[in-house]
């Protein structure tokens, strides 16, 4: 009987420190873990969870050997796990700077209009990019109707109901909100402007009419304007 009680308590020592053992481990890696700062993410667990393989702008890992001891994948250029940044670019960047006075193009390759608002002469020399099919100008009349029509009238008379007004209950016979001044499209004065001048006025507005160019892209202005000219013959 004392013999076996002797023998438990052994075994119950044992216990005890294997879970001393255990746990002290267990307390030593979180520990370690615990050394993250700059570019040191301390200890990982499933590092491939955290390091992507495709080219990433900023996670950009440099050393060719990083995650070299997981490697189960045969990269042609001799490199590791973890390497994911660029050979061909400076720095081994992934993204690349771009060059100095570089000027945005639009998805159609167009660069930004540049004339500015007092450019009128200048712009009205510039020719549509635009060819004249069909197609096009049926294209400007849904944009016309859409975005002129209301001032400037369906044939461009300068007869559109914001021009005319409402007639005023107040004053019988006379009207009430109306836009003064809308001209119609086929007057001497208008009837030889060119797409660029009609492409710079709706760009900047003109006078008593109030600028769209943050509203129509510069493809469907060059429609409109394109519309607008068949109004006047
Ligand atoms: C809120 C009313 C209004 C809207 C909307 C409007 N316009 Fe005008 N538009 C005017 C007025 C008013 C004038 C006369 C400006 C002036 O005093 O010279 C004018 C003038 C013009 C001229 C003559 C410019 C010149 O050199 O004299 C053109 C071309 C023109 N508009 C085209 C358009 C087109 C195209 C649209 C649609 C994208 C449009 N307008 C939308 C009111 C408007």
């Amino acid at each position: 009987m004392k013999r076996i009680l002797t023998n438990l308590r052994i075994s119950n020592m044992r216990m005890r420190n294997l879970s001393i053992l255990v746990s002290g481990f267990a307390a030593a890696a979180m520990l370690s873990s615990c050394g993250a700062g700059g570019d040191n993410q301390g200890l990982e667990y499933a590092p491939n969870m955290y390091h992507s393989v495709a080219y990433e702008p900023y996670t950009q890992i440099v050393d060719e050997d990083a995650g070299r001891w997981l490697t189960s994948i045969e990269y042609p250029d001799g490199h590791a796990e973890f390497y994911n940044s660029n050979n061909l670019n400076p720095f081994h960047m992934n993204m690349r700077e771009i060059p100095a006075n570089t000027v945005a193009r639009n998805k159609n390759g167009w660069l930004p209009y540049r004339f500015g608002k007092d450019s009128l002469a200048f712009a009205a020399a510039v020719k549509s990019p635009l060819d004249s099919t069909a197609q096009i100008i049926a294209e400007g009349k849904v944009l016309f109707d859409a975005y002129c029509e209301h001032c400037h009238g369906p044939k461009g008379a300068g007869d559109g109901k914001v021009g005319a007004g409402i007639d005023n209950p107040d004053a019988p016979g006379q009207k009430k909100g109306n836009y003064n001044g809308v001209p119609d499209y086929k007057s001497a004065a208008l009837k030889d402007i060119t797409e660029g001048h009609i492409f710079h006025v709706i760009t900047y507005g003109k006078n008593l009419m109030w600028p769209h160019g943050s509203q129509i892209s510069p493809e469907d202005r060059w429609k409109i304007a394109k519309y607008v000219k068949t109004l006047q013959k």
